[in-house]
């Protein structure tokens, strides 16, 4: 089926004229040149192909469905993009991964991304995004969330207790602070979660041995303080555990030695 709908797509492309094909659905490649546009500046002139001259899908970053012209996933990466990110991309409905990771995309996160409800998958580590992350984000049906090495800062979103698909949560090395909130615990899919170099206070949640799928846990380089919870021994699955640089007191629970897996 899907190597007819590639064939049909393919055939379309070659028998069609140009515009008819380019034109079919013409609401993805406004929205991809208003990104382009918003862009301050393109170093490596990495978007250059990108013009009504050509077919979208063939755009450098740009996948579409193989059944239809519409763009399903936007990755530019390392290409020292600088800019906002702009919230024309809502109008991608079809878009399922959006990989920005190491650029220099500047402002805040839209928390019109959110509107996107086919969004599995957000990368945006690596850029210069500040304030606070959008608790809108929840609302797409995200199961990898990436937003390590940002200026964020405010709260860990609750809302994101309610991202039951959510496989992987990295917002390390930002200036998140608050507590880490125990809606978290509905995560039982988790299985990354790295919240180091932040500012995060209060305790470690003991709700933490009940994520159960979790393998990598990352705290360092925070505020929590009191004891180290004897729960996270329930975590049989675990293989990395940091809480380095904290103001943790008490001993290290012994219930530690259950996590077999443990690497680090
Ligand atoms: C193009 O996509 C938009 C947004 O999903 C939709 O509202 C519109 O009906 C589509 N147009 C065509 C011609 O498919
Ligand atoms: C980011 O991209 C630059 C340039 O392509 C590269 O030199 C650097 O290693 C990348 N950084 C990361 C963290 O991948
Ligand atoms: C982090 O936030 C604190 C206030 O909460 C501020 O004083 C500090 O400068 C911020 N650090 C960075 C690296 O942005
Ligand atoms: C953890 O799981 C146990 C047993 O399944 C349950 O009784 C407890 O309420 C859970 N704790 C949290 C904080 O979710």
């Amino acid at each position: 089926m899907v190597v007819l709908c590639f064939t049909l797509t393919l055939l379309a492309q070659l028998v069609l004229p140009a515009h008819t094909f380019h034109n079919s659905n013409s609401s993805d490649q406004d929205a991809l040149l208003a990104f382009k546009n918003s862009l301050s500046l393109d170093p490596s002139n990495s978007l250059r192909e990108w013009s009504p001259n050509y077919n979208f899908c063939s755009w450098a970053g740009v996948g579409c469905s193989s059944c239809r012209p519409r763009v399903t996933s936007l990755t530019l990466t390392g290409m020292g993009l600088v800019g906002p990110i702009s919230p024309f991309q809502v109008d991608l409905s079809f878009l399922t991964v959006l990989d920005l990771f190491n650029n220099s995309f500047q402002g805040q996160i839209p928390p019109q991304l959110g509107r996107l409800f086919r969004l599995r998958s957000l990368r945006l580590s690596f850029n210069q995004l500040e304030g606070v992350i959008p608790s809108a984000l929840a609302d797409c049906p995200l199961d990898k969330l990436g937003l390590s090495y940002n200026k964020l800062e405010g709260l860990i979103p609750s809302s994101l207790g309610g991202c039951h698909s959510l496989q992987i949560l990295i917002l390390s090395s930002n200036n998140l602070s608050g507590n880490i909130p125990y809606e978290l615990g509905h995560l039982q899919k988790l299985e990354i979660l790295w919240l180091d170099s932040n500012q995060l206070t209060g305790i470690i949640p003991p709700f933490f041995g009940n994520m159960s799928s979790l393998s990598q846990l990352t705290l360092g380089n925070n505020r929590l303080h009191e004891s180290v919870p004897v729960e996270l021994g329930r975590l049989t699955r675990l293989q990395v555990l940091t809480l380095r640089l904290n103001t943790l007191t008490g001993p290290i629970p012994i219930a530690l030695s259950k996590c077999t897996n443990l690497q680090i």
